[in-house]
């Protein structure tokens, strides 16, 4: 991407994250009762709905309309040019098998990237009446509220969130990491959102989470609300985080989740 445009204010693009995510939630909301499979992806167990494609052309066409000259990368329509330095990463509804069972754990994700990097996010979960925002270097909130995640804990004592794929192969390594990891940790979670697993994360619900197999629109936005919440975010040997591994917790846990989980493979499929 150029750098010779001028860099857009990061407050105007969370902003507009924020609002384009609210109108999308509740549209993704009302859709939600009596909702059915409308086709599948990578796997049959990979479903998307009308819904997630309704709710991503909103979210698309509310971006473009603001912003004629940005990118768009959106996990249902793929992605289109942009001459501006800005890329939009949508997730219209992260936790598609969720919403389709009529459960809350869904949310819909907008992160700003200038130049590559993530600067502004939105990540809306309607069901949980949960608004979360960020900037860059400038902190997350919760409904308008200053959000820091709680401290650390040992990892014996830590509740742990995780996520699982779509391909039956991958399913069987995560599950051997996973008879590794469950005697060292206090419990497991897999609420079936990256996105509310994460931003749950900072708001002190559980108190790390790893996943392998996720995609950038997984992780953008909700990334961004974690590590402005003060969480360390990262990915496979030490590295960013990536469609191998990512990584959540506060620096001093993350550590020891990170050291249990490189020697068993955590970021491969076995
Ligand atoms: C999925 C959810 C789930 C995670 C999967 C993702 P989707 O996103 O975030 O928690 O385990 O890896 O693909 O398909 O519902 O948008
Ligand atoms: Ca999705």
């Amino acid at each position: 991407m150029s750098t010779t445009h001028a860099a857009p204010d990061r407050e105007s693009l969370r902003d507009l994250a924020v609002s384009v995510a609210a109108e999308a939630g509740e549209l993704a909301a009302k859709g939600q009762a009596g909702i059915t499979v409308l086709d599948t992806k990578s796997s049959p167990t990979d479903v998307v709905t009308e819904m997630d494609r309704a709710t991503e052309e909103l979210v698309r066409a509310r971006l473009l309309a603001a912003r004629p000259d940005d990118a768009f990368l959106g996990e249902e329509g793929g992605g289109e040019g942009g001459t501006s330095g800005v890329r939009w990463v949508v997730d219209p509804i992260d936790g598609t098998v969720n919403y389709l069972y009529g459960r809350s754990d869904w949310a819909v994700s907008v992160a700003a990237e200038v130049d590559g990097v993530v600067v502004a996010a939105a990540v809306n979960v309607p069901r949980l009446g949960e608004s979360y925002e960020a900037v860059l270097g400038g902190g997350a909130r919760l409904n308008g509220r200053v959000l820091e995640a709680p401290p650390a804990v040992p990892l014996e004592q830590a509740l742990v969130a995780t996520g699982f794929g779509y391909f039956p192969e991958r399913r069987v390594q995560q599950a051997r990491v996973l008879l590794e990891v469950i005697p060292r940790i206090r419990d497991i979670r897999r609420g079936g959102s990256a996105a509310v697993d994460l931003t749950g994360l900072a708001a002190g619900r559980c108190n790390a989470y790893y996943e392998r197999g996720l995609h950038p629109w997984d992780w953008c936005a909700p990334g961004l609300v974690a590590s402005e919440a003060g969480l360390r975010l990262g990915g496979a040997r030490s590295g960013p985080p990536s469609n191998d591994l990512v990584i959540a917790a506060r620096p001093e846990l993350y550590g020891a989740l990170e050291a249990l989980l490189a020697p068993l493979g955590a970021d491969t499929d076995g």
